[in-house]
């Protein structure tokens, strides 16, 4: 057999590190963004007077690098202080008080978390954090599904800032009033990343990667433009892992628009397969959305109904909040109107890759 003749020599790889690629890999150095990390500086820099310092709600779409600059923020403070605890926490999975405050104790070296209730976390991340200063980051802080926590940490906390990143800036809007008064944060949007800037940012991950001078130019800017065009820079992490694994498939020490190729028809059969793994009632309330997009949920639950929809009202509004989890459509909460508060729904147009 002859299989494994023109592979590429022992050990022999076109990657050299795969850790760049991954999409929680933290660089040295974050570009592009270095006016938002100073603006949060700016609102953390009293706690270096041991004085209470400003929240900040930072928002953007995903893949814009906010968790990155957060984190590269953190890692900076770490070095620069012992005074100032720096707290990072992402919420996702973690979406309730209790599981946030037990992350909280794990991070800060508490270990007895066992068998404590919320109030009896909080009494112990208390009397951490009150020692010091702290800044405390709350990553994807609009998956939780509620807050209380925040409003006990604005109230016992004394030397503080917290920052709060979000998705959507709607969430900062429907935040729980008693929060937002306390909190009165600083809100800091990310912009997508233009040509230039997406295209630095992965040559920057290309050369910590790969080995040197195996990308074709042409190969690479197809991989630059696309993730510009889909503005998050998730998808040109996983196109140049795709594009690699097709050229090392065929053995090749090039990796070239053809495989680009093949990795660009990877990328749309992953949307179309995650779409495909939603159930039939699900698949129908999306095409009914897409039809409709833009209208009020009691009118696409009522042409729901007409086309056979079967789940009570109550149930098609949980199913509306999977799909707006899983990003395949949008909702808006609006006050006024007719029928008072409502929600309008709308169709998103290009679901990201970073849902997968
Ligand atoms: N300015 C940047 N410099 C270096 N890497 C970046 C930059 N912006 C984004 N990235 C990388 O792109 C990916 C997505 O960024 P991330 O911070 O996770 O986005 P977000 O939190 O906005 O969804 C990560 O792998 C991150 O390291
Ligand atoms: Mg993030």
């Amino acid at each position: 057999m002859a299989f494994f003749k023109d592979m590429l020599g022992a050990g022999e790889s076109l990657v050299r590190n795969s850790m760049p690629l991954n999409y929680d890999f933290q660089p040295k150095v974050v570009p592009y963004r270095e006016k938002e990390m100073r603006q949060i500086s700016f609102a953390i820099k009293p706690l270096f007077q041991n004085r209470d310092a400003r929240n900040v709600v930072v928002f953007g779409p995903s893949g814009v690098g906010k968790t990155v600059a957060c984190k590269h923020l953190l890692d900076e403070l770490a070095e620069e202080t012992d005074e100032v605890i720096p707290l990072y926490i992402n919420c996702w999975q973690k979406n309730t008080s209790f599981r946030i405050l037990a992350e909280m104790c794990e991070v800060l070296g508490y270990k007895f978390t066992q068998n404590k209730r919320t109030d009896e976390l909080f009494a112990v991340v208390k009397q951490i954090l009150n020692k010091k200063s702290a800044v405390l980051v709350f990553d994807e802080v609009d998956k939780m599904e509620e807050i209380d926590f925040i409003y006990t940490l604005l109230e016992e906390i004394y030397r503080k800032s917290i920052v709060l990143v979000s998705n959507r800036k709607e969430w900062l809007e429907q935040m729980d009033s008693r929060i937002k008064s306390r909190l009165t944060p600083e809100v800091l949007e990310f912009k997508p990343y233009n040509y230039t800037e997406t295209k630095g940012i992965l040559s920057q991950r290309r050369d910590a990667a790969f080995v040197q001078g195996i990308w074709e130019d042409a190969a690479f800017e197809t991989i630059a433009r696309k993730t510009s065009e889909m503005q998050d820079m998730r998808s040109g992490l996983y196109l140049m892992k795709e594009s690699a694994n097709a050229a090392e498939d065929r053995s090749s020490k090039k990796i070239t628009s053809d495989d680009v190729k093949k990795a660009l028809t990877k990328l749309d059969e992953f949307t179309i397969k995650t779409k495909e793994s939603l159930d039939e009632d699900l698949k129908a309330i999306l095409a009914i959305i897409k039809e409709k997009s833009g209208k009020r949920i009691g009118e696409i639950y009522k042409s729901y109904q007409e086309k056979g929809g079967k789940t009570a009202y109550k149930t098609f509004q949980r199913r509306i909040a999977k799909l707006e989890q899983d990003k395949f459509i949008e909702t808006k909460k609006i006050a006024g109107g007719s029928e008072g508060a409502t929600t309008i729904i709308s169709f998103a147009k290009e679901k990201k890759l970073t849902e997968y």
